[in-house]
């Protein structure tokens, strides 16, 4: 079986590459020109790299053409929030246009291909108290260009699947946090800053932003074993939450992190990393995912933490 993985040297994109790897599925990956591969580690002599940029029809028609997958995981996007602010329009167009390229490809070489669409839990946005944990019938209300481009990705998939009959399956994540991640998102960005302070590169203390935000985590890799399940098990489509169904203020995590550093640190809010609109609580329901397919989150919240610290100590 062959499987492409668009945005493969990304954070999920590498895990999903581990995943694969050893479910003994043939892995082709496409990257864009000059992207760095540290994250794929191990896994990169044993998979097939293409150079193509999604938001170039031709190419991308050329890839799947050539290639021919079985399942394609499509996880290449712009993924951050605030990114998404000061680039809307390159967000929307990269994520939105990308995605066409990528499915008019497939509609177009007539290949069989069930294609995995990663949207976001992002997307619920403006959620009422008495909507969580929410379920994926729940109205979506996004608050920023990013969450409009995952709502958007999620329609497009369902109207090729209803045009075409494209076997589209999406998968709304929630928060997913691990070793490898950027420290543009928040897991990664406190333990980052605590290995720093630990070695003596930062001063003792650990800038934050909204604490009073509850979302929801699971493990990056409980998060890829849903994305294959979901695409091999899952109905065309059908969404499927992936989360924790847990619900933690971000102030938890901090403390969390903070009990696992070495020296004693202060927090202080940095304005720069508050954002016009962030919504107060998104925590999902994976019930619809559990009774399709069995899966369920394995790893522990304290096992997560403890690896992504230990990654950004061993980082150079
Ligand atoms: N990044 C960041 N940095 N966020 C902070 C900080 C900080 O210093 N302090 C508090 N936060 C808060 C944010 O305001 C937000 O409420 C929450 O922490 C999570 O922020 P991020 O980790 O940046 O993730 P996100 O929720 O914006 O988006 C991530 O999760 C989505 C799934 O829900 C990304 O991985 C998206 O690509 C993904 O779709």
């Amino acid at each position: 079986m062959k499987a492409l993985v668009t945005g493969i040297s990304g954070f999920a994109g590498s895990h999903l590459a581990d995943y694969l790897l050893s479910q003994n599925v043939e892995v082709f990956g496409m990257v864009r020109s000059g992207s760095k591969l540290e994250r794929l580690g191990n896994a990169i002599g044993r998979i097939r790299l293409v150079e193509c940029d999604l938001r170039e029809e031709q190419a991308v028609h050329r890839v799947v053409k050539t290639l021919r997958p079985d399942l394609i995981f499509h996880l290449g996007a712009q993924s951050s929030v605030p990114v998404s602010w000061s680039s809307p329009i390159d967000t929307l167009h990269n994520n939105i246009a990308g995605q066409i390229h990528l499915m008019d490809a497939v509609r177009l070489s007539g290949i069989d291909c069930k294609i995995q669409i990663a949207a976001s839990s992002e997307a619920y946005g403006s959620v009422q108290p008495r909507e969580v944990p929410l379920k994926e019938t729940n109205p979506l209300r996004p608050l920023s260009p990013y969450a409009v481009s995952k709502a958007t990705q999620e329609l497009l998939g369902y109207q090729y699947f209803k045009s075409y009959g494209l076997p589209i399956v999406v998968t709304r994540a929630f928060n997913h946090i691990g070793p490898r991640q950027s420290d543009n998102f928040v897991a990664s960005s406190f333990a980052r800053q605590i290995a720093r302070i630990e070695k003596g590169e930062s001063p003792p203390v650990l800038y934050v932003g909204n604490l009073e935000a509850c979302r929801d985590f699971t493990d990056v890799r409980d998060v890829v074993r849903a994305y294959w399940l979901a695409l091999k098990e899952g109905e065309p489509g059908e969404i499927y939450n992936v989360a924790s169904g847990e619900c933690r203020p971000i102030r938890e995590l901090l403390e969390r992190l903070l009990s696992l550093a070495a020296v004693e640190i202060k927090v202080k809010q940095d304005p720069d990393r508050l954002r016009p609109a962030d919504a107060a609580t998104l925590y999902g329901d994976y019930s619809k995912l559990e009774r399709k397919t069995g899966w369920r989150p394995e790893i522990p919240f304290s096992r997560t933490l403890e690896d992504l610290l230990e990654d950004w100590r061993k980082a150079q």
